[in-house]
């Protein structure tokens, strides 16, 4: 992919010298609609993602070109005038406008030619893949020294500000400061952060992509997030919480009557699963990947019928995982409504699941998963200069 990406920057610019860099998509493994509640998530960066090449210009053009997007062709933006296209490049267009924003300094234009091998709009973060891509490329470039995780939070503001999507902090975050052979145990509050050690002799991480496009997500998502502000103003009117993740199952089974039925659903997904997270987080220290999946299936039912964010696909996909031998849960993964699930499977099974779960889903509803074994990988980096 390297030398794929390097032949298509040369092929697409004058530039002869460069930088390679790339970011990876994320697998959440648990904690989902979390991150925007202040409460804790536990996603792994992923073997996928974006390569990028990129080179400074003499003058202050911004140059993009994305084989994923062959048909838009270069597109090219004047660096003191960026405004939103609405097209593909709003997402390196807004993280170039952040750096500005935060008083760093790129005093030149730059053109840049991507690649990916991560499914757009599958739920496996590409527009954080991409954010965190053009933070790397731009950090290199012009020399700026910005720490990882503070790069994402300048992802999460290109994507709510500029770009107009309301996305937590988790996928930025996963990209940016993920780790090899490691899930992050992020507090989405405070951003304080664990690595925790997540490999396995007998356990594979498989991800199934339900290629069911998630075309509702954008307005859907923000009304999950509207209906979790409302629980939270109506609980604040009788006890102190800064967010919804701040409410124990306790307290939330004490007062969930004051809530309208729909929102004491959206508030039990948001308050069981983040219980569920912490035990996920412990379970794991012990290696105890039987209940780490036990824990992944309750979070699925939840997404299923409190948040109401899965779709019939994801929901067979899953459930078919759950029925075959050497599979120890399954869940959707990402915003739901379509894109990927994910399921943790005993090595010596993965083989024969993902053949027979290929086959079942093509019967069932003709459509061709796409499947991934990964591992936890490292984060956004450059690569190599050429
Ligand atoms: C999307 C958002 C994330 C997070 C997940 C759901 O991926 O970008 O911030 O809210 O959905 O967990």
């Amino acid at each position: 992919m390297f030398k794929k990406c390097t032949d298509l920057f040369l092929k697409t610019f004058d530039s002869r010298h460069g930088i390679c860099c790339f970011a990876p998509g994320r697998v959440n493994l648990i904690g989902e609609h979390i991150d925007y509640n202040g409460g804790y998530v536990f996603p792994c960066a992923i073997p996928n993602g974006i390569y990028g090449c990129a080179a400074e210009r003499s003058d202050n053009l911004l140059r993009f070109y994305s084989l994923d997007f062959k048909d838009k062709g270069i597109i090219e933006v004047p660096l003191d005038d960026i405004k939103k296209t609405g097209e593909w490049v709003d997402y390196p267009l807004g993280v170039v406008n952040t750096f500005l924003r935060f008083g760093y300094k790129i005093d030149r234009g730059f053109e840049m030619a991507c690649i990916s091998d991560l499914p757009g709009g599958a739920g496996l973060s590409s527009s954080a893949a991409l954010e965190m891509l053009t933070g790397v490329i731009i950090k290199n470039l012009f020399n700026i020294d910005v720490p990882r995780e503070l790069l994402a939070v300048m992802g999460q503001f290109a994507e709510n500000r500029f770009v107009g999507v309301n996305c937590g902090i988790m996928d930025q975050f996963a990209s940016s400061v993920g780790k090899e052979n490691h899930a992050i145990m992020l507090n989405c509050d405070t951003l304080d952060y664990k690595l925790v050690p997540l490999e396995s002799d007998n356990t594979d991480i498989v991800i199934i992509n339900s290629k069911v496009k998630r075309t509702l997500a954008g307005s859907a998502f923000n009304d999950r997030r509207k209906e979790c502000e409302t629980a939270l103003s109506i609980f604040k009117e009788k006890i102190s919480a800064k967010t919804l993740c701040d409410i124990d199952i306790e307290t939330f089974e004490k007062y969930k009557g004051l809530l309208p039925p729909v929102i004491a659903k959206r508030a039990r997904h948001v308050i069981y699963e983040n219980h569920r997270v912490r035990s996920a987080a412990k379970v794991l220290q012990n290696g105890d990947f039987a209940a780490f999946g036990k824990l992944m299936n309750e979070s699925h039912y939840s997404l299923r019928d409190d948040y109401e964010v899965s779709c019939p696909q994801l929901d067979f996909l899953t459930e078919t995982a759950r029925n075959f031998e050497g599979v120890l849960g399954a869940r959707l993964t990402g915003a739901g409504f379509g894109g990927c699930a994910v399921a943790l499977v005993r090595k010596e099974k993965t083989e024969a699941f993902i053949e027979y779960l290929k086959a079942e889903y093509k019967k069932a509803y003709n459509l061709d998963a796409k499947i991934y074994v990964v591992n936890a990988a490292e984060g956004a980096r450059i690569l190599k200069a050429f």
